[in-house]
């Protein structure tokens, strides 16, 4: 089921965001890369903080109680999105995705949806309909960047 967040969520959510960058993105990211991003910075009360101080709208994959996935916007992007690996590669994402983009498209009147796709994640948006901006490095306060892509889809007639 797939379902706004509730109070309680966060701590799945950081354990399926973990395993999400260990177990996924490792493929595509360097080992000392994955070790930052995947690290101590992924703690349950930063997701509260987004959603209680910056208003991000969160989304998540319920499967009776284990999160299987999250997705959350803010502003003119959506900025969070990760399958925990038991659930990925099962047309979940999709279905995720989806509710987190009608929320956007329906929450907003932006004319685009902006996404700093990671290189794991770029198929997946390009199948939705996302095309490439441009290259985008995140750059994480210890100094760690990830090499990402800038993608946008316009507002559906
Ligand atoms: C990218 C991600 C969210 C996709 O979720 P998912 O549940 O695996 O995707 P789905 O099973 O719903 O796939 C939906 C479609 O995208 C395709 N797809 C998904 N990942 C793909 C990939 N890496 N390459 C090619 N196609 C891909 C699927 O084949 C499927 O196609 P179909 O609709 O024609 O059958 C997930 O793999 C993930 O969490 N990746 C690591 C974290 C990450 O990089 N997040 C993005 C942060 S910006």
């Amino acid at each position: 089921m797939v379902r706004p967040y509730q109070p309680g969520d966060e701590v799945g959510i950081a354990e399926a965001h973990r395993r999400s960058i260990h177990e996924l993105c490792s493929k595509d990211y360097a080992p000392e890369q994955i070790a930052d991003w995947g690290g101590a910075r992924i703690k349950p009360e930063r997701y509260v903080e987004s959603i209680t101080k910056n208003s991000e709208k969160f989304f998540v994959l319920d499967d009776s109680g284990t999160i299987g996935g999250f997705a959350g916007w803010f502003g003119e992007e959506i900025q969070g999105f990760y399958m925990h690996p038991a659930y990925a590669g099962q047309g979940w994402g999709k279905q995720l995705f989806a509710v987190a983009e009608a929320d956007y498209w329906q929450s907003t009147t932006h004319p685009t949806c902006t996404i700093i796709s990671t290189i794991t994640a770029k198929p997946f948006y390009e199948k939705l309909g996302y095309k490439v901006v441009g290259p985008y490095v995140r750059t994480f306060r210890s100094g760690v960047s990830l090499d990402c892509w800038k993608m946008e889809k316009q507002r559906p007639a």
